[in-house]
């Protein structure tokens, strides 16, 4: 745990994945402090990603292709100036990765080595040493941001609210993980805050994503008053592996790539009525046909006894470590799989330099909504989009820095205004059953409103700020926004509208305000 500064630097990064660490890299020499929850490393989605990083820099392949596989996978609401830009800066961000040292794959002539995943129309996936990218790209960062003295750590302390004044940003509020009671809470204050927290698969029971990715960033990000966009697109990755162990660890896309099979408990390959892609079809349609195996008691397992076979430990060596770890030997047994909630598409609304609605608030990663993964991401375009908007938003920082106040003047007041209680433990695991159940892969009115209700209650019943109190808005926004879309786009799909709707190809949009008032209208007409 790192010992407190005295004074905030003024450009505050809540957030250690890769959102948060690149955008403090790309912004030195210019002091930043960053705040992580976890200790650096731990507790990011990031590191724990297995597929690797689109760009267009193979022969033949160009960025306007990257853009249009972006839009296509996007289920027509993806913003097309943001695909493109994302699509054209993705070679430099490449480059930047490999200055500080991330390994990836080459050929045997030392170039580069490119591979393919689901919908991507061109060999144009960076990976290291097959499902490690996430991982790896992790260590090379982090070792730079330990040699980068314009970078302040502040580990073991998790953001709760934003500070506003005349409705700018100008610091926020963290508690001590550590602390229950939470009698050390800090307020740095800050012009510039990033947020970099993650996403809202902790938020369900069944989930790749690691705990601290429970909505926080979007809860205050709301409170504050920011716009939030596409709420209710959550991307159900098809391939967790079932089990006990929560959360459930991935079995990349790419044993699918690869050759992998699934099959149903009667060995039969569904995939093949369902798409003609079979296992290569869209993340979305797969996931819904591996959560109806289950439903009709057939479960889903996925066959790489074949291919990769023998390869496995070599070609996955993640994925084989977590098979080990669930007891199961891949190359002879069938592993169980289960869609678990993987990404969000939606979050708070930013601008191609990652500005918010609010002055003095950008947002980066997974907590963002740029607008460029529409309804339904395009696999390995997560890690890029963080590269892409955490350089802008430096950009973007960098060129008003000079004209901010010092940070010299700027102390971290410490606060005693946040509950921590580990009693709330049981309430969120039951809220994170509800949201799987009736906020997951398929939704109806009827499961969406029976989840609204209970969040309803539980949030009456916890007036005050906390950390369940943040969990519980995430999850609101997120049910109220799959109860305003009355159709099934990409990832979000309704059993009571299956149907897209040509009127409703486009983005949502809701502030907290908005949020509230339609909550309570549902429930008044339940
Ligand atoms: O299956 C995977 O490796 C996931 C990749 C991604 O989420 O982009």
């Amino acid at each position: 745990m790192s010992t407190l500064p005295q004074t905030s630097s003024g450009i505050v990064i809540v957030g250690a994945g890769l959102a948060g660490l690149f955008t403090a890299l790309k912004l030195s020499p210019l002091p930043v402090t960053v705040i992580s929850a976890a200790p650096i490393g731990k507790g990011a989605s990031s590191a724990w990603a297995q597929g690797g990083i689109a760009a267009a820099i193979s022969e033949g392949d160009t960025p306007a292709d990257h853009a249009r596989d972006t839009i296509d996978a996007g289920a027509g609401i993806v913003d097309e100036k943001i695909a493109f830009l994302m699509a054209s800066e993705a070679p430099g961000r490449i480059k930047d990765l490999l200055a500080y040292g991330v390994p990836f794959d080459r050929d045997l002539e030392g170039k580069l080595a490119f591979s393919r995943e689901a919908a991507h129309s061109q060999s144009r996936i960076v990976r290291v040493k097959g499902d490690m990218a996430g991982r790896k790209i992790m260590e090379a960062l982090i070792a730079t941001v330990r040699k980068t003295p314009s970078i302040t750590m502040i580990e073991g302390y998790a953001a709760h609210d934003l500070i506003l004044e005349n409705g700018n940003v100008v610091g926020l509020k963290a508690h001590n993980m550590a602390n229950a009671k939470a009698t050390s809470s800090i307020n740095p204050p800050a012009w510039a805050v990033v947020l970099a927290s993650g996403g809202v698969g902790g938020l369900y029971k069944v989930t790749t994503n690691p705990p601290q990715a429970c909505g926080n960033g979007l809860a205050i990000a709301a409170r504050a008053g920011a716009i939030i966009a596409d709420a209710e697109f959550i991307q159900f990755h098809p391939t967790g592996i079932a089990g006990d162990i929560d959360p459930s660890p991935l079995a990349t896309e790419a044993l699918r790539g690869d050759g992998a099979l699934l099959l149903n408990s009667k060995g039969e390959r569904f995939m093949v009525e369902v798409h003609k892609d079979a296992e290569l079809a869209p993340r979305d349609i797969v996931a819904r046909a591996v959560f109806n195996e289950i439903e009709v008691g057939r479960n889903a397992f996925l066959d790489c006894r074949k291919n990769p076979g023998a390869d496995f430990r070599d070609k996955f060596p993640q994925v084989y470590s977590y098979c080990v770890e669930a007891g199961i030997n891949p190359e002879v047994d069938l592993i169980p799989v289960v869609p678990s909630a993987h990404y969000h598409m939606g979050g708070i609304l930013c601008d191609a330099y990652g500005r918010t609605t609010l002055n003095g608030l950008w947002a980066c990663g997974e907590v963002a909504s740029s607008g460029a993964h529409g309804a339904n991401r395009l696999a390995s375009n997560s890690l890029l989009e963080a590269c892409v908007f955490a350089a802008r938003i430096a950009g973007d920082i960098a060129t008003t820095a000079p004209y901010r106040i010092q940070p010299a003047a700027r102390k971290i007041t410490p606060s005693n205004s946040f509950r921590r209680d580990s009693s709330d433990f049981e309430a969120i695991q039951h809220i994170r059953g509800l949201m799987s159940k009736h906020a997951g892969v398929v939704r109806n009115q009827s499961g969406l409103k029976t989840v609204l209700r209970e969040v309803e209650t539980l949030q009456q019943r916890l007036p005050e700020p906390s950390q369940f109190n943040n969990i519980l808005l995430a999850a609101k926004i997120i049910i109220v926004a799959a109860l305003e879309r009355c159709e099934s786009r990409g990832a979000h799909f309704r059993s009571d509208f299956p149907d897209p709707e040509l009127k409703l190809a486009q983005r949502s949009f809701f502030t907290l305000k908005q949020i509230n008032e339609l909550s309570h209208a549902h429930l008044e007409t339940s």
